[in-house]
């Protein structure tokens, strides 16, 4: 499985300052939003990550991430010329994926919970059809939403829908076999002109072949769209890493974890960072 991180878009619903900084590479608490996401994938045991952004950010995250190697990893960029569609990720990124299965996360959605890297491990191992998820929102309208029948069966998908058919929002994270590519490939644009990641994923629905897990209400999905739901994301980041003493999405803790580096090669990214609460809880991972 390989994964690919969105990262395009702009700032325009945060602030002013949209055409000189990505959303993405802004912080969220003490570390780029981008960590979060990039982690996600991590914790699914994916080494390989194409990010995709705009002409303007992905020069930046080529800097701020690099190859990868120092975290045992392998990092492509590719540039999207045009923001016209989650779905467009896969045909982007077909010659990285190379007929092998795919996720996609988006560079905004964070997510925190227990048994996540669980649930992120029996997703990336889906040989046929496609895994996403479910969460409950008080207000799906912003979201794709999924409809089940009484049994819990996925019987629709709808993207932004005026009258939701459910509470049940489709966060940004989806697991697909290798057929993703082909069937990205055949999409047609939607009425407002996307490539919807909700008529990908009806193919997989329609061939019936689509799972749903749901976020029970302990998880948190967060959302970093606007000026609130970041302050509240950064504070809910704060809150459990002052709370627990463990921080959430610290790349170079999850790369250690997962033996894709030693102890050695941890010390030395925590020494690059020293000077800082990041570094310094890096550094205190090793047990001397
Ligand atoms: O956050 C989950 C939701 O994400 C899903 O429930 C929806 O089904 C899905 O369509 C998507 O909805 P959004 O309204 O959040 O999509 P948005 O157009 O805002 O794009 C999400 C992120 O992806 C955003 O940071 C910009 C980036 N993006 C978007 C498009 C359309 C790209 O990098 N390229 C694109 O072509």
């Amino acid at each position: 499985m390989k994964g690919i991180i969105l990262a395009g878009g702009s700032a325009t619903r945060l602030f002013p300052l949209s055409k000189a900084i990505s959303k993405q590479i802004m912080p969220v608490y003490d570390k780029p939003m981008i960590y979060y996401p990039l982690s996600t994938l991590m914790l699914a045991g994916i080494r390989e990550v194409l990010i995709i952004s705009t002409p303007h950010d992905l020069p930046m995250f080529r800097k701020l991430l690099g190859t990868g190697d120092d975290l045992g990893m392998k990092f492509e960029y590719i540039v999207q010329e045009v923001p016209n569609g989650l779905a467009q990720a896969f045909v982007l990124g077909a010659d990285f994926l190379a007929r092998e299965p795919g996720c996609l996360i988006l560079g905004d959605n964070m997510f925190h919970g227990q048994g996540f890297s669980k649930m992120l491990k029996e997703a990336a191992s889906i040989e046929n059809g496609a895994c996403i998820f479910g969460y409950y929102v008080k207000d799906p309208r912003a979201y794709g939403v999924v409809e089940f029948d009484d049994r819990g069966k996925v019987i629709s998908l709808e993207e932004k829908p005026e009258k939701p058919k459910s509470n049940y929002a489709v966060p940004g994270l989806y697991f697909y076999d290798k057929t993703v590519t082909q069937k990205a490939k055949a999409l047609k644009p939607s009425a407002r002109g996307e490539y919807e990641i909700t008529d990908l994923n009806k193919c997989f629905l329609e061939e019936g072949s689509l799972k749903v897990q749901l976020f029970g209400r302990g998880f948190a999905w967060l959302d970093t769209g606007n000026c609130d739901s970041l302050l509240e994301a950064g504070n809910y980041v704060e809150t459990i890493q002052n709370r627990q003493g463990f921080y959430i999405s610290c790349i170079e803790e999850i790369a250690w974890r997962n033996k894709w580096i030693d102890n050695k090669q941890l010390e030395s990214l925590g020494r690059k960072l020293d000077k800082t609460a990041y570094g310094r809880y890096i550094l205190s991972l090793i047990e001397y």
